[in-house]
């Protein structure tokens, strides 16, 4: 079938076969399919929707469009936990040791960080001499020997993705299910995930703002996950509000620390209680959840989960002494309080610009090239519906450069107003689709 037959098809409302899609997606990554045709195409699908099997053919069309990342060195199940985005999400930092630490094998192929959400990558960086930069054997023996490992990105993993998104950037089609979903599930898949726990964030600092668009999204990549033979489950989860206090990268590390002694924030912790729960029933060596949890609980107050996270440092070059005294990762110039201006309850966080605060003060990069100051960020004292007195602190703020300082302390103190109307914590975990 023609191209123009293809798009005429959608357009129109038909279902797409398996090998139209393939095509399509052939013909787009190899420069053979224009970009007009492929936006017409995008803005077609935005309309029209597609069947669960169609975006199903579209994500391994784009999963095999690329490199496939083999990890069947790797003995057991491999679990991969991905998360929309958020601010100060620390999750990761805290699951792969404790996944690791209870048997179960991470092989985690992550990103860095843009706009107003942190990578993982950045945040381990902070570590004094860690390294992600692995060859893939490399990886595959840490996994099999320590149960964890993480890499930078550097296969050519899903060059269809790549193209698509940025077109889809400048096209206005970007805010379609199956297209957002086909493309976070491409590239778990690429990356060799068996299984998958997605955590999709909604609220204010989250990508999908809206619960119901979040339920919707969690529905299609659930529903990919069954369509290829990858078992997935979605958390939905409140992105209204930071994850834990710190946002940053130092300080999301030591926050890290801080969880896998039992000593972490209570949003944090329960939502890497819930991922990590659902990564070991999905890896098949848990009976049920309820096991599953209380030996990730086992492992935090028994030590074996910072044991894990002391382990998995030293095996990429990390010095773990940063573990055992956080006080030594990089620390700023200056502390800064930001005090409440009267007494009351907060009333919110306003996540993305809690975010894009820590990014002006060098915690994240506006754009691709900007380097990152690992010392900075932004630790919260408070969280939403509580109380808080005049001139108590409601954040520190980690600076090393005061050209924005004056602006972000202004914008901090608008992103946490404070009010009288008794308000109560937001619901952390929204719903588990499966
Ligand atoms: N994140 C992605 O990876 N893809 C999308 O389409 C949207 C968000
Ligand atoms: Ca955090």
């Amino acid at each position: 079938m023609s191209t123009v037959e293809i798009i005429r098809k959608k357009r129109d409302g038909k279902t797409l076969e398996t090998n139209e899609i393939r095509e399509l997606i052939q013909g787009y990554t190899s420069g053979r399919i224009p970009d007009y045709q492929m936006s017409a195409w995008a803005m077609a699908v935005f309309y029209q929707g597609m069947t669960e099997k169609e975006t199903a053919d579209l994500t391994m069309a784009m999963v095999e469009s690329g490199d496939q990342v083999d990890l069947s060195a790797i003995q057991g199940i491999k679990v991969d936990k991905h998360s929309t985005g958020g601010v100060g999400d620390t999750t990761t930092l805290v699951l792969a040791p404790l996944v690791a630490a209870a048997g179960v094998p991470v092989a985690k192929l992550s990103g860095r960080g843009l706009g107003h959400t942190g990578g993982t990558i950045d945040k381990l960086e902070s570590i004094r001499g860690f390294s992600t930069e692995l060859a893939t054997s490399e990886f595959v023996e840490l996994v099999n020997r320590n149960k964890v490992a993480v890499m930078g990105q550097t296969a050519n993993l899903t060059p269809a993705d790549k193209k698509l998104y940025a077109l889809r950037d400048v096209t206005a089609t970007v805010d379609s299910i199956p297209l957002i979903a086909s493309s976070i599930m491409s590239k778990k898949i690429a990356a060799g995930a068996d299984a998958i726990v997605l955590d999709v964030k909604t609220g204010e600092g989250a990508f999908m703002k809206d619960e119901a668009d979040a339920v919707r999204l969690a529905q299609a990549m659930v529903a990919i996950g069954k369509h290829v033979g990858r078992k997935t489950i979605a958390v939905v989860s409140d992105m209204s509000q930071p994850l834990g206090y710190a946002v940053g990268n130092a300080v999301e590390v030591k926050e890290a620390i801080d969880t896998l002694k039992g000593n972490g924030p209570a949003d944090l912790t329960e939502l890497c209680l819930v991922l990590g729960t659902q990564m070991l029933v999905l890896s098949g060596e848990y009976p049920d959840s309820k096991a599953a949890r209380q030996t990730l609980e086992e492992l935090i107050r028994s030590g074996k989960a910072l044991a894990k996270l002391k382990e998995f440092i030293v095996g990429q070059h990390g010095d773990p002494v940063q573990i055992d005294q956080p006080e030594t990762l990089p620390q700023p110039g200056k502390i800064i309080p930001l005090e409440a201006e009267q007494d009351g309850i907060v009333q919110t966080i306003h996540a993305e610009e809690v975010g894009l605060c820590a990014m002006k003060l060098g915690a994240g990069r506006a754009t691709k090239e900007d380097q990152i100051d690992h010392a900075v960020g932004i630790l919260l004292h408070k969280k939403v519906g509580d109380s808080v007195q005049k001139g108590e602190p409601l954040a520190s703020l980690y600076v090393n450069r005061t050209e924005a300082l004056e602006e972000v302390k202004q914008r901090m103190r608008q992103a946490i107003p404070i009010g009288t109307t008794p308000v109560s914590a937001p619901k952390l975990i929204r719903s588990i689709v499966t």
